[in-house]
């Protein structure tokens, strides 16, 4: 049911605390990202009034299709394709103010509005293009240990961040202090950058790019940290959008092979400011089988089932158009991210990428030298050497992404769902069978 709660106002901005019944919820991914979690937020912001992103950055790709037009959301919360929904970059987000600035005018062009519904943290911390080349000088120089990454600077950014010398947002606002303060970080990556045989920058060249984007950011930038603090007290419901996954994450991830922040359900609480004893419910999402882009262990790699999908023209990167890594469903890991993130309920996603299959594996252990496993060794030696132990489970054969109710599932479907979730230790609760809203089941 729905009702109207008070309108709340922060600072300038006013809000309406429309649909209640949703409690603060965190959504994260299960894998190695590319879960499809744009989408599953996408049908989760009808009932939140909030959505915030908490890390990461431009590396994410979130796919969102809406009717017939296609959006690919990089650091703009998944929620501003709802009207009336706000959006908020959280404080541990880093943020690229020219690509942000080119995302809201893009999605400006396609109708979506920005008019009292973005914020971002004046502490999210800056991408510099110093970080981008730095980034990709240091893939080069690893040569076959390269990580993989999306090149957009991420890793160096979160690194300053953690060594103290990051510039933030609200630095950005400040012209007199951030031009010193930038002449002073370009000297010293400069000298990076030469060692490393890269071209240096001119600080004033960046300066000037950059208070270009601060003066069309300024109107969004405020202290989301209180603002999501009044919010709570207003009974807001809040959706926390993950970016990347579990596997990725620097704490918990196949570490080095991850991406610099905790992607994990903590991320939430510390990328936003908003306490632990604020949240409600944390979702994980799962493809119905594994992928990967970029480098590193994945025991259940398979050449066949990455060409099936290839040909199929599915599974290619948002971000970077690299063709992922496919291969089946790993319920090792997805225990593990059970365990990690305290996932009290599943979204399955990709369940119409099998329908075609005549026999489905999922890998319920591995085989790590002469020993069976049922974790996840932290060694990426011994990862790289696990072999899977699979259970066999017959396919569906047929067409499911018209089913919009558990009852309408095959029953083999239906079959491998109930023993995944089992095997993950927790319960589904959303089945995605396409891209398009009306393609979700509910349970
Ligand atoms: P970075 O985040 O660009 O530093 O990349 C580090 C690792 O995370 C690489 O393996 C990337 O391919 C991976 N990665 C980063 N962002 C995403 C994402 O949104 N989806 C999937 N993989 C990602």
């Amino acid at each position: 049911m729905q009702s109207v709660r008070p309108e709340f106002t922060f600072g300038a901005f006013s809000c309406w605390i429309i649909k209640p019944n949703m409690p603060n919820t965190i959504l994260i991914g299960a894998q190695w990202g590319d879960e499809g979690k744009g989408k599953i937020i996408d049908v989760l912001t009808d009932r939140a009034d909030i959505v915030v992103r908490m890390q990461g950055g431009n590396n994410a790709g979130h796919t969102v299709l809406v009717g017939k037009k296609k959006y690919v959301l990089h650091l703009i919360p998944s929620g501003s394709l709802r009207p009336a929904k706000k959006c908020v970059i959280g404080n541990g987000v880093v943020v690229d103010p020219i690509h942000l600035v080119d995302e809201i005018e893009g999605l400006k062009k396609l109708g979506v509005k920005f008019k009292n519904n973005l914020f971002i943290s004046e502490t999210a911390h800056l991408v510099f293009p110093y970080h981008r080349l730095l980034d990709e000088c240091r893939e080069n120089s690893k040569g076959k240990n390269r990580i993989g990454t999306t090149k957009r600077g991420i890793g160096p950014a979160y690194g300053d961040k953690a060594a103290r010398m990051g510039i933030r947002m609200i630095d950005l606002m400040d012209a007199d202090g951030f031009s010193e303060l930038l002449k002073q970080r370009i000297k010293t990556n400069n000298e990076l950058l030469k060692a490393l045989g890269a071209k240096g920058l001119s600080s004033k060249k960046v300066a000037a790019d950059y208070f270009a984007a601060a003066r069309k950011l300024k109107p969004f930038v405020t202290d989301t940290v209180r603002l999501l603090h009044e919010a709570c007290q207003n009974q807001a419901n809040i959706l926390f959008e993950g970016a990347q996954g579990t596997f990725l994450d620097i704490d918990h991830g196949s570490y080095p092979y991850v991406t610099s922040s905790s992607t994990t359900a903590g991320g939430a609480c510390t990328g936003t400011g908003v306490s632990p004893n604020r949240i409600d419910k944390v979702i994980g999402v799962m493809k119905a089988y594994t992928t990967r882009v970029g480098e590193g262990p994945m025991p259940t790699e398979d050449e066949s089932l990455s060409e099936h999908f290839h040909e199929m023209g599915r599974e290619f990167g948002a971000t970077t158009g690299r063709a992922r890594r496919c291969g089946w469903l790993d319920t090792v890991l997805t225990r593990h991210a059970s365990m990690v993130n305290g996932i009290n309920e599943i979204a399955v996603t990709n369940l119409d990428g099998l329908d075609t299959l005549p026999v489905i594996k999922v890998c319920v252990g591995y085989r790590l030298v002469s020993k069976k496993i049922d974790y996840v060794p932290n060694a990426m030696g011994s990862l790289a050497k696990c072999k899977p132990i699979y259970r066999e489970f017959p396919g569906w054969l047929s067409p499911t992404e018209k089913c919009r109710k558990w009852s309408e599932l095959p029953l083999n479907a239906r079959r491998y769902l109930k023993a995944i979730a089992m095997l993950s230790e927790s319960r589904i609760q959303i089945i995605s069978v396409g891209p398009a809203r009306a393609q979700t089941i509910e349970l």
